[in-house]
């Protein structure tokens, strides 16, 4: 271990990791280089776009700002960590609703909705909409994206 790092023990998809971190690594470049769990995506790196979205302690984060350091003793779920063997209704729903093009934030998406509608099970379309707000598509699905959202909306589905 360098002098700089320091060993931080965390829940990662319901399994307990501990692992060695430099002071300025992210939480997502130890979950992507260190965990190997590359769903998630690093697009700005600056928390403009969340293509980096986890669920930290509940709440979804851009991953790309969160220190690794600082999710010591946290609970964080990926995408990898989203219906574990098989895909939820809300995944699926993406797919019934066309929403998945290029599909580069499709897991920030999917997470950054899993959160929501575990907050809110019966959003409006506005509320999906201002739940996903921090999540850019650069090819332009906003509408089927908030279709498969709304089309699971109620039953608490994603979960
Ligand atoms: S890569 Fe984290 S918000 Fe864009
Ligand atoms: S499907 Fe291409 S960026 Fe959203």
């Amino acid at each position: 271990m360098s002098p700089t790092e320091s060993a931080i023990t965390l829940t990662v998809n319901g399994a307990r990791r501990t692992v060695r971190v430099s002071p300025s690594t992210t939480l997502l470049e130890m979950v992507r280089t260190r965990l190997e769990l590359t769903g998630s995506k690093e697009c700005c790196a600056e928390g403009e776009c969340g293509a980096c979205t986890m669920i930290l302690d509940g709440e979804p984060v851009n991953s790309c700002l969160v220190l690794a350091v600082e999710t010591d003793g946290s609970e964080v779920t990926t995408i990898e960590g989203i219906g574990g063997a098989g895909m939820t209704p809300l995944q699926e729903s993406f797919l019934t609703a066309g929403a998945i093009q290029c599909g580069f934030c499709i897991p920030g998406m999917v997470v950054a909705a899993t959160a929501l509608l575990e907050r809110i099970p019966r959003p409006t379309e506005s509320e999906v909409r201002e739940g996903l707000s921090g999540n850019l598509c650069r090819c332009g699905g906003y509408s089927r994206i908030s279709a498969a959202v709304m089309a699971v909306a109620g039953g608490n589905a994603a979960t």
